[in-house]
């Protein structure tokens, strides 16, 4: 909860402190660096002296954004038999009697793996990995991994043959902003959901409907979420048990009656202007640049046009603002594509089916390897090394992985290294 006046300062931590100094009165601008406060302080259990940052969960997966979206995109893959760690993120869906689907009924639409005291957690979620293998045209051999999830130590009883589940990894957020600027217009010029030029290549936007209106959804591994705010406001109440005004439910499903009955921290827990300062800071990370004199001679980039790979993974989109040129390198349409059998989830989210992904922006995507920090690649980090996110490529990308699949050694290595310079 957060009171109005500033008396509870000095119980907060050493960066917000010196942010909430601001002149009382009329609202001012959301300030970032308060939300960058918000985004690296962990959240405490209710009731707490510290009412700013109160209210965690009762169940949740991590008490601070930062916990999950690490700043240089780094991501680690669990190993055989370990539990998925924090970052990956379990969502849940049930099939309706009926027809259609609704969060699942006692798990709700996120499995939370963590609970504050006197609650108990939902469980755990195991991964084995399943090794499969097949040959370069070269013949040399690849091997890609696939991973099996096993449910363990269920509060509410197993999760039914009705439910369905994708597990999702958090990204850096660098360029996020930027994303959200791109006029819909741009994006939907792009789409060809009835392949009509031919190409294989279709792309179809989610539609997010809100109040009646649909919205271009741009965010989240199937665009499922059409902004910033929705998309924030959603990792608050999902992942840490925040409550918002734009999300302002319990995050406890029905049956959770020790989740229901534990005290909250105020309603909503976090309050509009501290989460416009969230919002604000995300908006402002910068667009991740390209390592300086990388692929000088165009050899990389040339390569990921004639594979096709710049069909979906756009390297440029242009428009204007008020009257300037605004130009980015996000390497995605932000589109839906159908990637085939072995990448599908089989839950619809939204307007998206249980094949369909976000084609994934690809900048910034070596930077956690050039730090020396692990890495891991697609919506469940189930590629390491990179090669093996290319190789899971299939349905509308399916041309265009076996076009990689032909080259030579070499001239594989140089489309490699000209992604992780990007
Ligand atoms: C427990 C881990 C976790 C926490 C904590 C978390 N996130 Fe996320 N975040 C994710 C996952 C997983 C996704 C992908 C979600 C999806 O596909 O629906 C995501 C997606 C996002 C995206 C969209 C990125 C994109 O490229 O589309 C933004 C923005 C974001 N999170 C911001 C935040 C902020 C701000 C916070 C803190 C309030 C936060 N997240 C807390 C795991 C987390
Ligand atoms: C039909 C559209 C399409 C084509 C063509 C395509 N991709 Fe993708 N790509 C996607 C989508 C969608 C994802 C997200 C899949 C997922 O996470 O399950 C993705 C994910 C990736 C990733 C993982 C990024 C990350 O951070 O997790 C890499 C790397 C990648 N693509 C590289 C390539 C390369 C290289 C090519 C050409 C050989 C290519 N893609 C062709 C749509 C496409």
């Amino acid at each position: 909860m957060r009171p109005r006046s500033i008396r509870c300062a000095p119980l907060l931590t050493g960066t917000l402190i010196g942010l909430l100094t601001g002149p009382a009165g009329a609202e001012p601008p959301p300030d970032p660096r308060r939300g960058e406060a918000f985004f690296n302080t962990a959240f405490v259990a209710a009731p707490s002296p510290a009412t700013l940052r109160d209210g965690l969960g009762p169940l949740f997966n991590a008490a601070a954004c930062d916990q999950c979206h690490s700043r240089r995109g780094r991501r680690a893959r669990p190993g055989d038999g370990e539990p998925l760690p924090n970052a990956l993120v379990v969502q849940l869906s049930q099939r309706r009697p009926g027809g259609g689907w609704a969060p699942h009924t006692a798990y709700g639409t996120t499995f939370n793996p963590l609970a504050v005291a006197g609650v108990p957690a939902e469980g755990r979620v195991i991964v084995h990995w399943r090794t499969e293998q097949g040959r370069y045209a070269d013949g040399k051999n690849w091997r890609r991994q696939a991973p099996d999830y096993e449910f363990q130590a269920l509060s509410h009883g197993p999760l039914g043959p009705e439910a369905a589940f994708s597990v999702r990894g958090a990204a850096a957020l660098d360029g996020v902003g930027a994303l959200a600027r791109i006029p819909a217009a741009v994006v939907l010029a792009r789409a060809d959901a009835e392949d009509r030029d031919g190409d294989g290549i279709r792309g179809r936007p989610n539609w997010i409907v809100e109040d009646g209106e649909p919205r271009l959804g741009r965010f989240g591994w199937k665009a499922n979420h059409p902004d910033l705010e929705s998309q924030i406001a959603a990792a608050l109440i999902n992942e840490q048990g925040i409550s918002t005004s734009r999300r302002p439910e319990s995050g406890c499903a029905p049956p959770q009656k020790r989740c229901q009955a534990a005290p909250n921290g105020g309603e909503p827990e976090m309050a509009d202007d501290d989460l416009a300062a969230l919002v604000a800071f995300v908006a402002g990370l910068a667009p991740p640049a390209p390592v300086a004199g990388h692929d000088p001679a165009g050899h990389g980039a040339a390569l990921f046009r004639a594979l096709g790979c710049a069909a979906c993974h756009q390297p440029s989109i242009e428009w204007r603002e008020q009257g300037q040129p605004v130009r980015l390198a996000p390497y995605t349409d932000l589109l839906l594509h159908d990637l085939g059998e072995g990448l599908a989830d089989h839950r619809p989210d939204q307007h998206a089916g249980g094949r369909e992904w976000r084609t994934t922006p690809l900048w910034g995507l070596g930077r956690a390897r050039r730090a020396g920090l692990p890495a891991c690649y697609l919506h469940d980090c189930r590629a390491r090394p990179l090669e093996e996110a290319i190789l899971w490529h299939g349905g509308e990308a399916a041309a265009s992985r076996d076009a990689f699949t032909t080259l030579p050694a070499p001239r594989r290595r140089t489309l490699l290294d000209f992604l992780e310079g990007l």
